[in-house]
């Protein structure tokens, strides 16, 4: 297989599409004949895996037209953030206890916008993840640099921070509440580098941006694993070579194919080409013949 961690393509539809839009793109996409054949035979086993991750008023909308259209298996919904805790005085957040009760167990986490504009760090977002992965949710964790950042030539120092402040973060939630990171944990984890400056800009990494960057992190989570790594920081990480890591940041049906032909770009998280089914469609078509 060309794609050896499959291909995951998920759409953040951000703060767009309300119930009765969600509807209409999942109506949509039926319309214009999903699953086609490729993506049925893709989807099993999992080689293929799609998602859209949802504002939280559309999630059981969205997650009852999935199931009216038989899609369960083939197209989950997700939740665009979501709290570590499972309930209490957190005014305006959501938790996984109470997305579960709606049929959900998907949620992206870090998001550039959650830390620009509403404070997220990489702590809250450790913890966010260890929590989520500790319940059984699948969890997508973004990271990434800013411009500046890129400009100054300290893309990897960025990224090694935030891989390590995260995972520092979600090991000592885990410890907190007396439990331990085990594969069935990490086996729900996917890591989407989500470069700021390509993101809603038009200015999409190039495949060999990409590349370098995904195999960075990837390198960066077989030091961490090693006994050294793990002993010099006390590190708990995904398994560098299953863990999927998704490239997001102006990703279109015109470029995705050069992206997931880079060895380590597992996928796609797309913002603006998910919200219309013709596009969302493609890239979904992009991600099954590439596998
Ligand atoms: P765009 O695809 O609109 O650049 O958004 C990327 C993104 O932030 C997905 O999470």
């Amino acid at each position: 297989m060309s794609k050896p961690r499959g291909v995951f393509v998920a759409g953040n539809w951000k703060m767009n599409h309300g119930p009765a839009a969600a509807r209409a793109f999942l109506d949509g996409l039926a319309r214009l004949g999903f699953p086609s054949d490729a993506v049925r035979r893709a989807s099993g086993g999992r080689a293929l895996q799609s998602a859209v991750l949802v504002p939280a008023v559309s999630l059981e909308v969205a997650r009852a037209s999935v199931a009216q259209h038989g899609w369960s298996d083939l197209l989950q919904v997700g939740s665009q953030n979501t709290h570590f805790e499972a309930s209490g005085a957190f005014t305006g957040e959501v938790s996984a206890p109470l997305l579960k009760e709606i049929g959900i167990e998907l949620s992206l986490v870090g998001h550039s916008e959650r830390r620009q504009h509403f404070g997220e760090t990489d702590e809250s977002a450790g913890k966010r993840t260890a929590s989520l992965l500790s319940q059984g949710f699948e969890v997508i964790l973004c990271i990434g640099e800013t411009r500046p950042e890129r400009e100054a030539g300290q893309t990897e120092a960025v990224l090694s921070r935030q891989l390590g402040e995260v995972f520092r973060a979600a090991g000592a939630w885990m410890k907190s509440k007396g439990l331990e990171f085990s594969r069935t944990h990490w086996a729900r984890l996917t890591l989407a580098y989500e470069p700021v400056w390509a993101i809603g800009t038009g200015l999409t990494a190039t495949p060999e941006q990409a590349q370098e960057a995904h195999a960075f992190i990837r390198q960066w989570l077989r030091g961490a694993g090693t006994a050294g790594g793990a002993a010099a920081g006390a590190l708990s990480v995904p398994p560098a070579e299953t863990t999927a890591i998704l490239y997001g940041g102006s990703v279109t049906p015109e470029n995705f194919a050069g992206l997931l032909a880079c060895p380590d770009v597992d996928g796609g998280l797309v913002g603006g080409a998910s919200l219309k089914p013709e596009s969302f469609l493609k890239l979904i078509e992009t991600g099954a013949q590439a596998i």
